[in-house]
């Protein structure tokens, strides 16, 4: 949960797409107000054309490599239908699954099996078989025992690894959202044991092209040292390689939660990648999730109490943690601001018209906060609220605790 009293810039993410027009908030062109009045309920918006924005400028970056790149999206930062669909018809994705429902959604949406990456953990026999029978599909196996068993299945298959070079980076030092670091994680084969895991699978039979690491989520700019690190440190599981075609550096690629987050410089980011992988001859596959989704989405609530409890005010809203876990599960600010202001957008954000608020949720949990102390134009009940960020890992890791009501999703169109 955020404490955003510090607040240096108040609207620090306003972009031309997510801004007030007047004295309402529109994103993508849609005035979001009265789109929550009309969806009746706690919703999700997202921006197609953000989403687009997003990996048109993730594939201008990853051109200046020099490389030969593909983007796989990891749709499981948000798998809505209508999405996927037109990120499939913009050609600009594929997609990184991480179980059988996922590949099946993914084709039910319009990608080819061949279009998907498969990159799982704790593999069973089940999905082994629904591999089996997409042998297009690209799998990186993360431990010995799904290359023993998917060579049964799958015999002579062409895979990746996905490795752990016991290096992380994430959003700041937030230690819950590294994949890989000191503590031994689930995620990878490490150096150990690589060897071991090259002798297998050429005695099972099967080919190994490719390295895959995912090493944390949410790097922005400050963490591009550390990023390079784990760059450095994974050629030599590449060097390993007979015949190595493809380094897949995963997802990660972090957006800004609050004012003082500086956003990732994609050209600085690529030229990490140029410089630990260029001349190799290899493919850079990337499978970001949240950087083409997180800042096209928003969650809109509506405020039902505003209420003074000792010295703190609260503002209530009709949805709670459980539709968008990552602010209690993992601690990442949350920016909450309002549908509409009472005036102009420039008056209402001055700092002499801010309020401090705390946000809670309606869920009988203690944790259930969005934010504390968050400095905010003032609000009344029967007001929406807008969280941003809530395009990626919101509605898809989202829960029927209480029974509270789903949230409905809709896809903004130009
Ligand atoms: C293997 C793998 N790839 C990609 C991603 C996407 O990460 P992000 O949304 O941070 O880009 C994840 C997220 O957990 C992952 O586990």
């Amino acid at each position: 949960m955020a404490d955003t009293t510090q607040e240096t810039r108040p609207r620090w993410w306003a972009r031309p797409d997510l801004d007030y027009v007047g004295t309402d908030l529109h994103l993508g062109g849609v005035n979001l107000a009265q789109a929550a009045r009309e969806a009746g309920g706690p919703a999700y918006f997202y921006s197609g054309e953000r989403v687009l924005a997003n990996l048109r400028r993730l594939q201008a970056a990853l051109g200046t490599t020099g490389l030969e790149t593909r983007i796989r999206y990891a749709m499981k930062a948000n798998r809505y239908g209508p999405l996927l669909t037109y990120m499939k018809a913009s050609g600009l994705c594929g997609i990184d699954a991480c179980s059988p429902n996922e590949l099946r959604h993914a084709v039910r949406c319009g990608f080819r099996p061949g279009d998907v990456s498969y990159t799982a953990t704790s593999v069973s026999e089940a999905d082994l078989q629904v591999l089996a029978r997409n042998p297009d599909t690209w799998i990186n196996c993360d431990s010995l025992s799904t290359i023993r068993r998917l060579a049964r299945v799958s015999p002579g298959r062409t895979i990746g690894l996905r490795v752990n070079p016991a290096l992380g980076v994430g959003y700041g030092e937030n230690q819950l959202l590294r994949y890989s670091g000191e503590r031994t994680s689930k995620f990878g084969i490490y150096r150990e044991h690589y060897d071991e895991a090259l002798a297998l699978a050429k005695e099972v039979g099967l080919k190994v092209e490719g390295i895959h690491f995912h090493v944390g989520c949410g790097y922005l700019d400050a963490q591009l040292p550390a990023w390079r690190e784990v760059l450095q440190s994974c050629r030599w599981f590449l060097d390993r390689l007979e015949n190595p075609r493809i380094v897949n550096l995963g997802g990660g690629l972090g957006l800004p939660h609050v004012a003082t987050d500086t956003p990732l410089d994609l050209e600085r980011w690529a030229g990490v990648i140029r410089e630990a992988f260029g001349g190799r001859g290899v493919q850079i596959w990337v499978e970001p999730g949240d950087f083409i989704v997180k800042d096209a989405g928003v969650l809109v609530l509506q405020v039902n109490t505003v209420e003074r409890k000792r010295s703190t005010t609260f503002l209530g809203v009709d949805g709670g943690f459980n539709l968008a876990m990552e602010p209690v599960f993992y601690k990442l600010p949350c920016e909450p601001v309002p549908a509409r202001l009472s005036t102009n957008a420039a008056t209402a954000w001055q700092a002499e018209n801010l309020r401090t608020y705390t946000i809670a949720g309606n869920i009988n949990e203690a944790l259930d906060i969005w934010a504390e102390n968050a400095a905010l134009p003032e609000m009344v009940e029967g007001d929406h609220l807008v969280l941003l960020n809530a395009g990626g890992y919101a509605a898809g890791m989202s829960s029927d605790h209480c029974m509270r009501a789903q949230a409905t999703e809709h896809l903004l169109l130009p």
